[in-house]
């Protein structure tokens, strides 16, 4: 996830620009770039890494040759090449009178810069975008505007993108056009005060909306031709079409939130888009998974006789799910540590155990010295990150990137449903190479994995059901959640949800675990929250749940809709849509985030910055 930002007319482009891209930020910050344009050629600056990037860039931006009558932006979240100045946005074409911001993953790049490369185009990146700029190029040479040249490149391109551009044959004309990511287009009349007319375009309404109200969310494969008084949209084959026009009423700091009250709900809302651009480019339609970026071969993978893996926290639940993929899809045996445990223990390693660290920041220092201990055996590491290049990512032998863009919120929501998705992915792939999967299989669980996102976003638009059951527990202090094979990490990460954020007692069982002590807890009054979705041991679940019923316990189930058998058992129900049993952890955890959400609101409390926790934790 980047931000990206144009602009045109106006007094003020530079600033325009610069604001915008810190409003942006929350997309990322691995580095921030723009490209100004006066009367023709081009002018670029960049700064890389950390939130330092857009101080600097100011600095550079202040030598700036003047004035300026358009530019476009770019605040980056490195998904392809690592986050250094190189790999910066605007990525610009070989005559340097092309540039390009983009949001989103060009999956076929590869294939379309063997072609530029072999047609003599030079590159400057590590990245996905600038095959863009370069076919731009070619396309230009045939002596065609802008608007065509970008259409008929973007007929050549396949994955998601919403892009903006800019080329020094004609100043002031800005074109972007959006697939799948997000593009807002604005547009603002003179003003009172004597301001000139501008357009604008943006990854998001909070980077425009201190210029303008009118505005306008661009659809799949439209693209827009911005000049300062004029806006003209279209398809990629030319026909011109109207764009939604878009009713404002929030103010800046509500749409910094995309609207929403707090980070963690906005991040909650994110999770369908975190899924599917994690799934995005790997899952080919040969019916095979592509993991070409893990820099560990297949070759070497084939090798694997076991799997272990090491986190902490929510990244551990997503580890403790992966283990049931590992086992039943690539027959490999698998181990789940935490972290802060494992290097104290004498673990038994050697170069046939691949070892996989799981963790959104990449930082955690339980984690990253449980992988420097797990290298000092010679196991090959392999590491689930979702900030690039972070100390884990740089260490380990392989990485396999999460693509849920910056989580602000302390609670893991987005990058948790993320990391499920990568290792179910990660686990399909072991087992593609080690034949332990069959072609057919792969096919059904292909359609099943590229449902994910419809089924989690189905879901989060029950939120109002999920409140109400939260509104009958707002007293309650002490909760029970049970969960048997996928469904129990699902549970413990339902309660830790509900300690970290609602600082409420929970604890999650095995269910069947219970009969061996825990049940003794068990009185009239006492709240169990079950995951009691269809799996192979659902009724061995329902068997669980009548026994803390008979013993006067209110019950809570997250069931699949439909699933009459469950609601009978229940004093309330969260419903939610039915998928394959080992992928059902990325929609039944859903509903348990928005349980602990509404309680802790109910409670007054900041769901963002919970008490005593940090988002990145780096003591032991
Ligand atoms: O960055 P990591 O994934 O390594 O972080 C691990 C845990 O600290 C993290 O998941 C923590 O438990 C979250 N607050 C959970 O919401």
């Amino acid at each position: 996830m980047c931000g990206i930002i144009g602009a045109t007319g106006g007094d003020a482009v530079v600033e325009t620009l610069l604001e915008g891209l810190r409003r942006l930020e929350y997309r990322g910050y691995d580095s921030a770039g723009v490209v100004l344009q006066g009367q023709g050629e081009l002018w670029r600056a960049r700064a890389a890494r950390g939130t330092r990037s857009l101080e600097d860039l100011r600095r550079v931006v202040d030598g700036a040759p003047g004035p300026t009558a358009a530019g476009i932006g770019h605040t980056r979240w490195a998904t392809h090449g690592g986050p250094t100045e190189r790999n910066a946005h605007p990525h610009l074409d070989c005559t340097g009178r092309v540039a390009v911001v983009h949001n989103g993953i060009i999956e076929n790049y590869r294939l379309l810069a063997d072609k530029l490369a072999a047609g003599g185009h030079q590159f400057s990146s590590d990245t996905d975008t600038e095959v863009v700029a370069h076919l731009i190029e070619d396309e230009l040479s045939g002596g065609v505007a802008l608007a065509d040249a970008v259409r008929a490149t973007l007929r050549q391109v396949q994955g998601a993108f919403s892009l903006a551009v800019v080329c020094a044959g004609e100043p002031g004309t800005i074109v972007a056009a959006r697939r799948v990511s997000p593009l807002v287009v604005g547009m603002a009349e003179a003003g009172e005060d004597g301001a000139a007319p501008a357009a604008y375009v943006a990854s998001d309404i909070a980077a425009v909306l201190g210029h303008t109200r009118n505005l306008w969310a661009l659809d799949d494969d439209q693209v827009v031709e911005l000049r300062p008084q004029s806006m003209r949209v279209a398809t990629l084959a030319g026909k011109e079409v109207e764009p939604v026009a878009l009713q404002v009423d929030w103010d800046l700091e509500a749409a910094e939130k995309g609207g929403f009250d707090d980070y963690m709900s906005k991040e909650m809302h994110e999770q369908p888009r975190a899924v599917a651009d994690t799934l995005l480019g790997r899952l080919l339609p040969a019916g095979t998974f592509a993991l070409d970026e893990l820099r560990i071969g297949p070759a070497q993978l084939a090798e694997v006789e076991r799997v272990l893996v090491v986190a902490c926290g929510s990244s551990h639940h997503a580890g403790l799910v992966a283990k049931y993929a590992f086992e039943h899809w690539a027959r490999l045996p698998c181990e789940v540590d935490i972290a802060s445990e494992f290097r104290y223990r004498d673990p038994v390693l050697d170069s046939r155990t691949l070892v996989v660290g799981i963790s959104q920041s990449g930082e955690t220092i339980d984690t990253l010295q449980a992988l420097r201990e797990a290298r000092q055996w010679g196991a090959p590491v392999l590491v689930v990150a979702n900030v690039v290049d972070s100390s884990m990512a740089r260490e380990a032998d392989g990485v396999l990137y999460t693509h849920a863009g910056p989580e602000v919120g302390v609670a893991a929501t987005k990058t948790h449903l993320a990391q499920l998705a990568a290792m179910e992915l990660l686990a399909l792939y072991l087992a593609q190479i080690r034949g332990t999967l069959s072609p057919a299989d792969a096919r059904l669980l292909f359609a099943d994995l590229s449902a994910l996102p419809g089924l989690v976003g189905e879901t989060l638009e029950r939120d109002d059901a999920v409140a109400e059951v939260a509104a009958r527990f707002t007293s309650t202090r002490d909760f029970f959640f049970l969960g048997r094979h996928v469904g129990l990490p699902v549970a413990m990460e339902g309660a830790l949800k509900l300690k970290e954020i609602a600082y409420v007692r929970a604890e999650a069982y095995p269910a069947g675990e219970l009969k061996h002590g825990p049940i003794a807890l068990i009185e009239p009054g006492t709240v169990v929250l079950a995951v009691a979705t269809r799996s192979p041991v659902w009724e061995k679940v329902m068997s669980n749940v009548a026994e803390v019923r008979s013993r006067g316990a209110t019950v809570v189930l997250v069931a699949n809709d439909g699933h009459e058998e469950a609601a009978a058992e229940a004093d309330a129900v969260l419903w939610v849509p039915g998928t394959h049993p080992l992928f059902s952890p990325v929609v039944d955890v859903v509903p348990l985030q928005q349980f602990a959400y509404h309680t802790a609101r109910a409670h007054g409390l900041d769901v963002d910055r919970p008490r005593n926790l940090a988002k990145t934790v780096t003591v032991e």
